[in-house]
């Protein structure tokens, strides 16, 4: 039984704060759109789908809150709430994608009554966290299929049930397999400056009772050409149309260890994460975060006071060092562009 980082209860959006995890488990309640959009920000909340999750509660709540009986001041007013989630984070698509699907319904119900929006935008936000899960127990049992028993699978920072609305993409993976009864273990990345690999995939993986050995990000080279590693397993943020992916940084120097040592890179991710608008990865905005998360850490000084720092937080893997994309409608391999778009012109109307 994974977590669920993000649930709606009597009006209230509660969020574990993953910025105090592993070592204080607590719950934050949100009931208005400007805090779910700076939980966003500071990362209370973070990982591709469960800020996508989290701005479609906040579009809801900014709905609930707007005193306006005119279907046009309405959305005016619901273009200037979704337009200050989306200023929340640049790279995960998924924002941008729930978002999109805010304004769709909208458009869709100009014709309701206000009050039926409003309910309307809520349910969305509570099928959206639903269907995250699903879709990501779907994308678990294609993973499977992939890994051999007693593989000893690499990931990288938390593509988890944290990240998600529950189970997670790559370890939701990693889940479908050990659910499956295969003797697997996982080693996970540290995930330097942030650390979402050493308190929250670990701390979730043992929770979970899935083994789960910590290594700093600079280990996995020297693990894999000693051949203790069988396969990596990471999450995305955006992927381009031609199958180039942002993911935490790292992820690309991982891909090219992988291609070194002829090991599988594999990329687990809904097909909400796939940015059909953007014909490669170097189109994809990268988000830079502030210098104290690389010079300092719990309130310990790690470098000289005023050193140039850079803290690009993702990078942008190419196609083909990718041994395959795994979603929730089935694996991609070869061709990842022509993959991609035969998936999605596969879904049904509602789900783009
Ligand atoms: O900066 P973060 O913690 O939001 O970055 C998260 C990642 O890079 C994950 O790998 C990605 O969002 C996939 S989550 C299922």
């Amino acid at each position: 039984m994974s977590i669920k980082p993000i649930l709606y209860q009597n009006g209230h959006c509660l969020m574990i704060d993953q910025r105090l995890l592993p070592g204080k488990e607590e719950w934050r309640s949100y009931d208005d759109y400007r805090g779910i959009a700076e939980a966003i920000r500071t990362m209370v909340i973070r990982g591709a789908p469960a800020i996508g999750v989290a701005a479609t509660f906040g579009a809801a709540f900014g709905a609930r809150s707007l005193e306006v009986d005119d279907f046009g001041r309405f959305r005016d007013r619901m273009e200037a709430i979704c337009a200050e989630l989306a200023a929340t984070r640049p790279t995960a698509v998924n924002l941008f994608w729930a978002l999109e699907k805010v304004r769709r319904f909208i458009l869709d119900h100009r014709d309701a009554p206000i009050p039926r929006l409003k309910e309307g935008l809520l349910e969305l936000a509570i099928g959206m966290a639903e269907e995250d899960e699903r879709i990501n127990r779907a994308l678990g049992r294609f993973g499977n299929a992939l890994i051999p028993d007693r593989a000893r699978i690499l990931t990288h920072c938390n593509a988890g049930a944290l990240a998600t609305a529950g189970y997670g993409t790559a370890l939701g993976v990693i889940r479908a397999a050990f659910e499956a009864g295969k003797k697997i273990s996982v080693f996970a990345d540290e995930t330097r400056p942030w650390l979402q690999g050493a308190r929250l995939t670990a701390w979730e993986l043992q929770q979970d009772g899935i083994p789960v050995t910590l290594i700093c990000d600079n280990m996995a080279g020297h693990l894999m050409a000693r051949g203790e590693i069988d396969c990596v397993v990471v999450g995305a943020d955006r992927i381009a149309a031609n199958g180039d992916t942002a993911n935490k940084i790292g992820t690309y120097t991982l891909a090219v260890l992988c291609r070194a040592h002829a090991l599988p890179f594999y990329i687990a991710a809904p097909l909400s994460t796939v940015d059909a608008s953007l014909s490669d990865g170097a189109l994809i905005p990268i988000e830079e975060r502030g210098r104290e998360e690389v010079v300092r850490h719990g309130g310990v000084e790690l470098a000289p006071a005023g050193i140039p720092v850079r803290n690009p937080v993702f990078d942008v893997t190419p196609a083909p060092l990718i041994t395959a994309i795994i979603t929730e409608a089935g694996v991609v391999r070869g061709d990842l562009g022509a993959g991609l778009k035969s998936l999605l012109e596969q879904r049904p109307p509602d789900a783009h």
